[in-house]
């Protein structure tokens, strides 16, 4: 009997949801362009940016090595990328984005360092290539796009350095329902904020492209991610959770403050962990 044996890679390529969903990223995020945080107040509003200056400063604090190498997976047009930039650590990212890492290596431009390392390619072919460690690695918004977050987070768990640092941030969280009023007025909430949302664009003649999001969000299909989970995926991985935060994330930070402050719901999460 003749068996075909494939290597991992092999049967990756030839799976056709992964090939979908890795065509509808490039796609999409091709379309957002130097857009995509103008389209994502959620990540840049007062309220959301003192929740992701704490964790690049708690990022920072468990890290301890000052300057030291960082990888940024997904690292777009630079959310985290930057700051990390601007605190003096060493900086690689990779996007499978071209358009968004040519965004971001023009902005690194203007920041005049050019020891940066920027890879337009998809995540799991660039770490199964990857022979270096680090002794950080940050995500921001990336693991629901992808088809296998599961082995992508074991192969990232590798690629730290023993003490290094992971930052998971601003992933959508799998929620779990717990009162049906509340669950009611955080989703009022969330459409009073997404028309005034939709206004705004509408009068920065910036247009919306989020119902090509579909296929792209493929881990939206499952809810999101469940922050448990992942723990126990590093735990078995070797990494240790530090700290682990779920919030509301809204549109504008009035939204996210009502959210946050008097309804207390959350739809997003972040999670700091130690490779032992
Ligand atoms: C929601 S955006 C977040 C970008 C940035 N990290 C931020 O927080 O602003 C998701 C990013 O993941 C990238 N991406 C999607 N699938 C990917 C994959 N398989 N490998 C590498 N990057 C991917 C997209 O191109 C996009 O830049």
């Amino acid at each position: 009997m003749d068996v075909e044996m494939k290597t991992e890679a092999e049967a990756q390529a030839l799976d056709p949801v992964r090939e979908q969903v890795l065509e509808e990223n490039r796609r999409v995020h091709t379309l957002e362009n130097a857009h995509y945080l103008d389209r994502h107040p959620e990540q840049t509003n007062r309220y959301q940016k003192r929740i992701l200056k704490n964790a690049l400063d708690e990022f920072e604090r468990h890290l301890d090595r000052p300057g030291g190498e960082v990888l940024d997976v997904g690292c777009g047009t630079g959310y985290l990328f930057l700051p990390l930039l601007r605190r003096g650590f060493q900086m690689t990212g990779v996007d499978l984005s071209e358009t968004l890492v040519e965004v971001l290596d023009r902005r690194v431009r203007k920041e005049f360092v050019d020891d940066v390392r920027l890879v337009a390619q998809d995540v799991e072919s660039f770490l199964q290539q990857e022979t270096k460690r680090y002794d950080g690695i940050v995500c921001s918004a990336i693991l629901h796009h992808l088809y296998d977050y599961e082995s992508a987070v074991r192969q990232l768990a590798e690629r730290l350095k023993p003490g290094g640092i992971l930052l998971i941030f601003f992933e959508p969280l799998k929620q779990r329902i717990a009162s049906k009023l509340r669950f009611r007025l955080h989703r009022l909430l969330g459409r009073l904020d997404e028309a005034r949302y939709e206004r705004d664009m509408h009068r920065r003649g910036i247009p919306l492209i989020r119902d090509d999001y579909e296929v792209a969000d493929y881990q939206r299909r499952f809810g999101g991610i469940d922050p448990d989970h992942l723990t126990h995926l590093l735990n078995d991985s070797g990494l240790g959770l530090l700290e682990k935060t779920a919030y509301c994330a809204r549109r504008t930070a009035w939204a996210a403050w009502i959210a946050n402050r008097l309804l207390g719901t959350a739809n997003t999460f972040n999670l700091l962990a130690r490779k032992f």
